[in-house]
């Protein structure tokens, strides 16, 4: 290791410095925090230090460890993540958590706010602090919400909002979400009715009676019905399901956004 403060307390074989570690491999890092007075310091003029109390692993961290990438994708995800040995050494794309230090130009948050943030490719979430700039993608934490709950909502729902936000859902629509019971999916399940949707969901039936909570008019089970070939049509069909469905045989694109509407 590079820092002689950190120490591996994961055991375990590994590869040796700097090169890929095996995807079941984890490594817990410590060391020394600095005093609070060095802590606060740590924020950049526009930035907020936040005390991390809940992140996520997320499909994007997975996607990082096992090294898997989107069709397309991979030399782009090889250069983000690292060639020959990982850029990001801590993931979690999204915390929530307690500002506990503003930068100089700082003016959004204060010291005590809770906030959620996305730190998207920038990773760090699985911290006990990381530094955000105010313009990026953090937010005050919903009050009647958990630290949990809240960071549950970052990386699904913004995702479902980009996508739903191209297209020109309106009551009364037929939206149909491939994966409603992901991170993405329960997002976009709770979004298209929101907007007045009628929801047609597909999990597992293991998730049935959670995707119907959530509001979907409609739940398939992709285990014994196969919503492809059932004749129905939809005005928005969006797929937030893993790409490939685990046999090596390609599925519906990881997230897909297709509207019969004109946007
Ligand atoms: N492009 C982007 O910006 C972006 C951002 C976020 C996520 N993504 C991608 O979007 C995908 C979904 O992410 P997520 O975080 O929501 O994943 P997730 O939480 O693991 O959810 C996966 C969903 O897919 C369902 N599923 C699994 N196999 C299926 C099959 N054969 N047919 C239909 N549904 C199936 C699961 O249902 P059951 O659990 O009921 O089996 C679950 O609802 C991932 O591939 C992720 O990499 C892309």
């Amino acid at each position: 290791m590079d820092d002689p403060r950190l120490r591996d307390r994961g055991g375990g074989r590994h590869p040796g410095p700097g090169a890929h570690p095996p995807i079941d491999h984890f490594r817990l890092f410590q060391r020394t925090l600095p005093s609070r007075i060095h802590r606060c310091r740590l924020a950049g003029p526009g930035e907020v230090l936040v005390k991390v109390h809940a992140s996520t692993v997320s499909a994007a961290d997975h996607r990082a460890r096992g090294r898997t990438a989107p069709k397309g994708l991979g030399l782009m995800v090889a250069l983000a993540l690292g060639v020959f040995r990982p850029r990001k050494r801590v993931l979690g794309m999204d915390v929530a958590g307690v500002v506990e230090a503003v930068g100089a130009d700082v003016t959004l948050f204060a010291p005590g706010d809770e906030v959620i943030a996305m730190l998207g490719g920038t990773f760090g979430g699985h911290a006990e602090y990381v530094c955000i700039p105010q313009g990026g993608a953090i937010t005050a934490k919903p009050r009647n919400m958990s630290f949990e709950e809240a960071v549950a909502l970052v990386f699904g729902r913004i995702t479902a909002h980009a996508f739903l936000s191209r297209t020109t859902v309106k009551p009364g629509d037929t939206v149909l979400v491939n994966g409603a019971s992901g991170a993405v999916g329960t997002a976009a399940v709770q979004l298209a009715k929101e907007l007045g949707a009628r929801v047609t969901g597909v999990c597992s039936g293991a998730n049935r009676d959670l995707v119907t909570a959530l509001g979907a008019d409609r739940v398939i089970d992709y285990t014994t019905e196969d919503f492809l070939t059932e004749g129905q049509s939809y005005d928005v069909l969006m797929g937030a399901m893993p790409r490939s469905n685990g046999r090596g045989r390609a599925s519906t694109p990881a997230v897909r956004c297709c509207s019969s509407s004109p946007t």
